[in-house]
């Protein structure tokens, strides 16, 4: 009875854990242990560092080794919790959705910050609220993107799009509990077919950049559990961001701004898009991997 108990404790569950998922090869096998004891126990890091001797119910040990057994078969932790963290917030994810990415992060960075800029050139204090902005984020997923600028802009009008219509439900749904559910206009569209004839004065994406090509490339979480949809932009990847940028110049109002989510090696084939005659102020941001991460434009 009392090895039963020894090996429900939290360090043995962890430790059984770890060891099983390193042995599957799962990549950042301890953090994905942890998250999934987080996850059975409705606990936090600190509870775990803090109780190590705690003894989990039978249940929760069995669930527990039931998750631990599905990401060693690969599904991602994320599906497996039902959540990730972005800039701040708790995202609800689902396999309807890409899962948010840190790196995504850089572009909310830019944005602002060419807003700012945009402000100081106005001769205006670059205190943003969002007022009198009207954006979009095209292809919004968990609608992790239009969230984030929704708590940044208070005063914005926000659109965001998606062709997917499970990712939208799923991105209503995280508007709701974030509490931004009046602050955002969801809408189905492929690109910007539903918008006319609003005019924006910031367009945002982080569009599927991944080349059909190389899909045998991408790791197994991502390949066989991320939606299709959200990956693929085209047989070499690129594609999709040509009928983007096209459509931006057209939907944007004279001035505005345009920014976008790059794929690792996209730069090359994305900025000969931004066509001198349409766009100015061309920028790049690396992310922290050095990797050109974010392109952004202002249209004239
Ligand atoms: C790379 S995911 C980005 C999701 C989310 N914005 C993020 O950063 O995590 C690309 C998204 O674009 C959507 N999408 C693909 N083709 C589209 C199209 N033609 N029009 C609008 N959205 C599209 C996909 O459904 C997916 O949600």
């Amino acid at each position: 009875m009392t090895i039963v108990a020894t090996d429900r404790s939290v360090r043995s569950l962890l430790k059984q854990g770890i060891g099983q998922l390193r042995e599957a090869n799962v990549p950042s096998f301890t953090l994905a242990a942890e998250l999934l004891l987080f996850h059975v126990a409705s606990r936090d890091r600190a509870w775990l560092y803090a109780h190590p001797e705690e003894i989990l119910s039978a249940e929760n040990a069995a669930q527990y080794f039931a998750l631990i057994q599905r990401r060693a078969n690969g599904e991602p932790t994320q599906h497996l919790t039902g959540k990730q963290e972005f800039w701040g917030l708790e995202f609800e994810v689902t396999p309807d959705v890409l899962i948010p990415r840190p790196e995504t992060e850089h572009l909310i960075e830019v944005a602002l910050d060419r807003l700012a800029l945009r402000e100081i050139r106005a001769g205006r204090p670059p205190r943003l609220t969002g007022n009198g902005i009207t954006l979009v984020d095209v292809g919004t997923g968990s609608g992790c993107i239009a969230i984030a600028l929704a708590k940044e802009l208070p005063d914005a009008t926000i659109y965001a799009a998606d062709v997917s219509v499970a990712a939208l439900d799923v991105a209503r749904r995280n508007a709701a509990r974030l509490g931004f559910a009046d602050r955002i206009r969801f809408l189905e569209s492929n690109l910007f077919e539903a918008f006319n004839p609003v005019r924006f004065d910031l367009i945002v994406s982080n569009p599927p950049y991944v080349g059909r090509g190389t899909a045998e490339t991408l790791a197994r979480e991502v390949r066989e559990h991320e939606p299709e949809v959200a990956l693929y932009g085209g047989e070499e990847g690129y594609e999709f961001y040509a009928q983007l940028v096209a459509q931006s110049h057209e939907f944007l109002k004279p001035g505005g701004l345009l920014v976008l989510e790059l794929g690792h090696n996209s730069l090359p084939a994305v900025q000969p898009l931004l066509d001198p005659s349409h766009w100015t102020n061309v920028g790049v941001t690396n992310d922290l991997a050095c990797i050109p991460r974010v392109l952004a434009a202002e249209c004239h």
